[in-house]
């Protein structure tokens, strides 16, 4: 494999380390202090106030909302990304049968606590998922922008029968030439560029990046009103209880830290920002 292959190929699995830990950190916290059981954003409507407390509230919100676009007569539908199974949960609820293919295994143990035998869960990334069955719909929620697009596309028009959904709701990067302080997500004219390739047919499409960009609002203060703190006061005790160590240790790691400061400390995480670099979209393609 080339050189510039190679470092490509292994800052996209470290990347992916990192994506585990985040997901497994937010699951974490959001059920610790909220009670949620959903990694996806919130759905900020009915005014509903975006603070933390609020949260469970607004994620329901958009459990409903995608639940309406998720045709109701699909009797198996494949959950790609199933995260803690609270979508999957809700699905067998309305009587649907459920596969859920994900690769994470902490969150896939709280998945199949669950689900228990409601539901069949298989432990790999959906680029490695191969099956004979064939679905009447395949959803990704929130976990497209994990999924590489054409071997995720091309098990998509495999295992969906003709006339069947499939149902996207996640959020893609605008193409503007500025950095986005935000981070993920798939380009958008990239995305559609390669859908337009497969029979697959856009039936929907709805954009939600007004009503999930106010996730970042309490992200950001959540950020600001509770990990700086902590932060600083670390920074304090470690200067006082070890200065010559926590001066090196400051010197050695400056860059990340610069990074971790300005990523999170510096409210660019905002949602006025997700509305400018993002846009949230409820997708639904019929198989041709
Ligand atoms: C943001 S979470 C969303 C979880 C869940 N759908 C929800 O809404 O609560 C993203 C999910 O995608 C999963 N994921 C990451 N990479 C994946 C891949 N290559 N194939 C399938 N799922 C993946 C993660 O393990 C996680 O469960």
């Amino acid at each position: 494999m080339p050189l510039i292959k190679s470092l490509k190929s292994h800052r996209r699995k470290k990347r992916g380390e990192w994506q585990h830990v985040s997901l497994v950190a937010g699951f974490l916290a959001g059920r610790h202090f909220v009670g949620t059981n959903d990694l996806h954003y919130g759905f900020w409507v009915n005014g509903i106030e975006p603070q933390i407390r609020n949260l469970p509230r607004a994620q329901e919100e958009y459990s409903r909302f995608l639940l309406e676009h998720i045709p109701s007569d699909a009797k198996r539908i494949l959950d790609v990304g199933c995260g803690a199974g609270g979508l999957a949960a809700k699905l067998v609820e309305r009587g649907h049968y459920v596969d859920c293919v994900s690769p994470n295994a902490f969150l896939n143990q709280q998945a199949k606590e669950l689900l228990g035998d409601r539901a069949r869960l298989f432990d790999c990334k959906y680029e490695d998922y191969r099956t004979s069955d064939v679905y009447d719909a395949i959803v990704f929620c929130e976990s497209y922008q994990y999924v590489n697009m054409p071997k995720g596309l091309d098990l998509v028009t495999s295992q969906l029968r003709s006339g069947g959904s499939l149902v996207i709701c996640d959020f893609f990067r605008l193409p503007l030439k500025e950095k986005s302080p935000i981070s993920g997500g798939h380009y958008i004219d990239e995305f559609q560029q390669i859908v337009a390739g497969y029979p697959l047919t856009l039936v929907e499409d709805i954009d939600i990046t007004l009503q999930t960009a106010p996730t970042f609002t309490v992200i950001d203060s959540a950020f600001t009103d509770v990990l700086r703190p902590i932060w600083d006061e670390i920074g304090h005790a470690s200067v006082a209880t070890h200065p010559y160590w926590s001066k090196l240790a400051a010197w050695f790691f400056r860059r990340r830290l610069a990074k971790v400061k300005d990523k999170y400390f510096t409210h660019t995480r905002s949602a006025a920002n997700f509305e400018k670099f993002k846009t949230y979209r409820l997708m639904r393609y019929v198989r041709d």
